[in-house]
């Protein structure tokens, strides 16, 4: 049986890409053993890493003043290395709140500096009446998740933010498009949807928004730059699958193609979706619909359950909405073909003409 995997992540890597992998894992570039062995010591492996952040530089188009770090600890630890790295924004920060992530994301950092940092809610307004609010804030820095992956909702006008600095939880949703970084501080994005497996996140940022510091090793965010990613042993593994991405993104026609395929997938599901209203349920409002976790309900919710068991019988995996919030979320990531769209909209139809 083909399996269609949807998981929110870790999720689907290409095929062609499963299969280099196959082979590097009995001998990678000739070497005569396994990419598994590979010492991070070694001049294959600082290739490998000076070559992710090369195409990661190339992708999204990153100025020469940023710099870029693979690190471990998820995007999670980033809400502490963040705070503990640059103690100067602790009266100079607020959040935008979207979803779940975010709201972790600001208890970690309030946590940290032990006071109350400021916040905004997205609630029921208008990317607008948001971007008005926000800009009328004191504070220099802002924190917003711009895909929050159990909601389904996204945020990518981030240059509506004029006024502020930048620092954006993109895991679910980096390359996926282009954006502009005039007015980013630091970005940073576990690796499990969009750009492989788990155990590396990519963390890049403007050079000067660390500073020295007396932290001690893992947590000083000089170490890792200095030492250029191999400060201890790095996730040696979760990298150079990394770096099969990028190639594979570099491959299929960049970010620019990617984000076309993705608006194409998203937009056919999300068509698909409001013709059959009179069924299901979407609660992410139009403005801020995500391309990368389109997230519904039955409105008859004795359906669900059983349009994920279905689901499974027939191949449709990771279908499940987040345990928190129920429901169904598929994720569109840049791994998942038009195929599977295509064919996960034929099941839904025909499961919601039986039912
Ligand atoms: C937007 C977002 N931020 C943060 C996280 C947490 O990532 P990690 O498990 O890598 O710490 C996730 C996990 O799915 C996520 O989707």
């Amino acid at each position: 049986m083909q399996i269609n995997n949807f998981s929110a992540g870790p999720s689907k890597i290409p095929e062609s890409i499963i299969k280099e992998i196959s082979k590097d894992l009995i001998d990678y570039n000739k070497l005569g053993y396994s990419v598994l062995e590979l010492s991070h010591r070694s001049d294959e492996f600082s290739n490998i890493v000076n070559k992710t952040k090369d195409h990661l530089i190339e992708l999204l188009g990153i100025p020469n003043n940023f710099e870029i770090l693979l690190l471990q600890g998820g995007a999670t630890f980033q809400n502490t290395f963040i705070p503990a790295n640059n103690p100067e924004i602790n009266n100079d920060v607020a959040f935008l709140l979207s979803g779940t992530w975010g709201i972790k994301t600001y208890n970690d950092f309030n946590h940290y500096f032990n006071s109350t940092v400021p916040s905004v809610s997205l609630q029921n307004q208008s990317i607008d009446e948001i971007v008005y609010e926000i800009n009328n804030l004191k504070e220099n820095y802002l924190c917003l998740t711009s895909n929050e992956t159990i909601e389904g909702l996204q945020i990518r006008e981030f240059n509506k933010f004029k006024n502020k600095k930048l620092i954006i939880d993109m895991s679910s949703d980096i390359c996926s498009y282009k954006f502009d970084w005039d007015n980013i501080a630091y970005v940073y994005a576990g690796a499990q949807k969009n750009l492989g497996i788990p155990g590396v996140t990519v963390c890049i940022f403007e050079k000067k928004f660390f500073k020295d510091n007396n932290l001690t090793s893992y947590l000083n965010a000089q170490n890792h730059i200095e030492k250029n990613s191999a400060f201890n042993t790095p996730p040696t593994f979760s990298i150079y699958v990394m770096l099969k991405v990028l190639e594979w993104i570099h491959e299929t026609g960049g970010i620019e193609k990617i984000e076309k395929n993705s608006k194409k997938k998203a937009k056919y599901l999300y068509d698909f979706l409001d013709d059959n209203n009179q069924k299901l349920i979407l609660n992410v409002s139009k403005e801020y619909r995500s391309y990368s976790n389109i997230v519904f309900d039955f409105k008859n919710q004795k359906l669900t359950k059983l349009f994920l068991e279905e689901s499974i019988s027939k191949g449709f995996i990771g279908l499940n909405g987040h345990r928190n919030v129920g429901g169904i979320r598929v994720s569109n990531y840049n791994s998942i073909e038009l195929r599977m769209i295509e064919e996960f909209i034929h099941h839904l139809k025909v499961f919601l003409s039986n039912n």
